[in-house]
């Protein structure tokens, strides 16, 4: 019968280790113990994109409750950005604000049409700072299709 080696595979996973340690010392700097490590910005932001579409179909449902959670969720990863990444232009992310702010009002007030206004205001500034940092070639937009099939957006239970 044949015996089941680790000693090849471990090798190359200690490599592969040591490997990722010096990319990861010579790249972000090292979070403390018991500090998590920062985020890339990139992340932060696909986070940002799948809230922008959760909250898309969250609103046309009239799921306010999921709707007033993924606004939550969306502000919550814009601050991490402008706090974690004060290269971001303060402007561009102070202005988002507002249009999270009239989401808000929107979804307190079951406003349908003004959701809808209020998302198009977000979505254009997202766009905004795009273009002030020059990635103007990432352009959000009212997403047409909800990818999340693993999960009812229709209003349920609270
Ligand atoms: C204050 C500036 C700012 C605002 C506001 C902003 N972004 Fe970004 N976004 C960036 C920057 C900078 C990057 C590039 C990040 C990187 O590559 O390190 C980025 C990248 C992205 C990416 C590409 C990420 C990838 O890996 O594919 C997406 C998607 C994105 N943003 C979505 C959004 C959405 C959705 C909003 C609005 C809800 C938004 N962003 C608002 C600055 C901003």
């Amino acid at each position: 019968m044949k015996t089941f080696s680790l000693a090849k595979p471990a090798a190359v996973v200690i490599g592969a280790m040591a490997l990722v340690g010096t990319v990861s010392l010579a790249g972000a700097q090292q979070p403390r113990e018991g500090e998590r490590p920062q985020p890339r910005l990139a992340d932060l932001m696909q986070g940002a994109q799948v809230g922008h579409i959760k909250l898309w179909f969250a609103g046309k449902a009239g799921n306010w409750g999921l709707a007033t959670y993924e606004t939550k969720q969306l502000k919550t990863r814009l601050e991490d950005a402008a706090a974690l990444y004060q290269s971001l232009p303060v402007n561009d992310v102070t202005t988002m604000a507002k249009p999270l702010d009239a989401i808000s009002a929107a979804i307190a007030a079951k406003d349908r049409r003004e959701f809808v206004r209020a998302y198009g205001e977000l979505t254009a500034g997202c766009n905004s700072c795009h273009q002030s940092v020059k990635l103007g070639f990432i352009r959000m937009q009212t997403p047409a299709a909800n990818p999340f099939s693993n999960q009812e957006f229709g209003a349920g239970k609270k």
